[in-house]
């Protein structure tokens, strides 16, 4: 009993933070290591291990919220959060029933960075609350599509969840209320916009450091020339 207990806690310590969506709905609980995901389903692209579900949740046509806890298990105080949607279910699952959409490439925000707390295990929901749609694309009521919500580690790899939704008009009674119980930031996570600085244009050819660190660099590389070919020379 007692090493049970500490291999369930040793497995949860190995993990990284995963994620619930707390509205508008969620695919179910994936937060499950077995044989067969034995690195836990959480990791599995599109959607954490879980198949398309039928009991879709309601969200609006013109974009909606989303609310989510981050912090399930430990590994990392800090993540980078994307939201996508996916539509249409030509997804590659043999089984039709269980088909969900293609791909999840239509970006919902720009990403941003959550500062937790701590590396444990945290308590605590971030709420967007208004997404817009993605970048030209309308949605009709009555379409089905997933939400995708990736919570990048930070060693790169990616935790993903989702909920199917079927669009309907903004104002539809059963598009879940969004209020102050189910829509909060908690004040032990906070948020980080991430920004990117160019070194190097595409098509440029080397690092654009200053003038003078530039000179250096062609000086060094000049130098390195006859040094390389002298190498050569010495092999042959
Ligand atoms: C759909 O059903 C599953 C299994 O009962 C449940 O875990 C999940 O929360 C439900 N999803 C929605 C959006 O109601
Ligand atoms: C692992 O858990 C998933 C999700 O509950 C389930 O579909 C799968 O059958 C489980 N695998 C085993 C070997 O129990
Ligand atoms: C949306 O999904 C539901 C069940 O998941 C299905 O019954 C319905 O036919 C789908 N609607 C469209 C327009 O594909
Ligand atoms: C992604 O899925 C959509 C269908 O929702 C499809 O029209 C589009 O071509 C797909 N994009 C790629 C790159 O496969
Ligand atoms: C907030 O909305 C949920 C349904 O999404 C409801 O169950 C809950 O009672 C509401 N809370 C308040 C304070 O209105
Ligand atoms: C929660 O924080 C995010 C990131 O700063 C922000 O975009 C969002 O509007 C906040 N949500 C609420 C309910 O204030």
């Amino acid at each position: 009993m007692l090493s049970s207990t500490l291999v369930a806690v040793a497995g949860a310590a190995l993990a990284s933070a995963h994620t619930i969506i707390t509205y508008p709905g969620w695919r179910g609980n994936n937060l499950i290591t077995n044989e067969t995901f034995p690195y836990g389903m959480q990791w599995m692209y599109p959607c954490g291990g879980m198949h398309t579900t039928t009991n879709r949740t309601f969200w609006p046509t013109t974009g909606g919220g989303i609310a989510f806890q981050p912090g399930w298990f430990s590994g990392h105080a800090t993540a980078f959060v994307y939201v996508n949607l996916g539509f249409g279910n030509e997804g590659p699952e043999l089984d039709p029933d269980l088909r969900g959409p293609p791909n999840m490439s239509y970006p919902m925000i720009t990403p941003f960075q959550i500062l937790g707390p701590t590396k444990g295990p945290y308590p605590g929901t971030v709420c967007l609350p208004q997404l817009p749609m993605p970048q030209g694309v309308t949605a009709k009521a009555g379409e089905n599509a997933t939400i995708q919500l990736v919570e990048l580690a930070l060693h790169g790899a990616a935790l993903y969840s989702c909920v199917d939704i079927t669009f309907a008009e903004p104002g539809d009674p059963r598009i879940p209320l969004m209020n102050e119980t189910n829509c909060f930031n908690s004040t032990d996570i906070g948020a980080a916009d991430v920004y990117t600085l160019t070194m190097r244009e595409s098509g440029e050819g080397r690092d654009k450091p200053n003038a003078a660190a530039r000179g250096l660099h062609q000086l060094a590389y000049w130098a390195y020339v006859p040094l390389a070919l002298g190498g050569v020379w010495a092999l042959l």
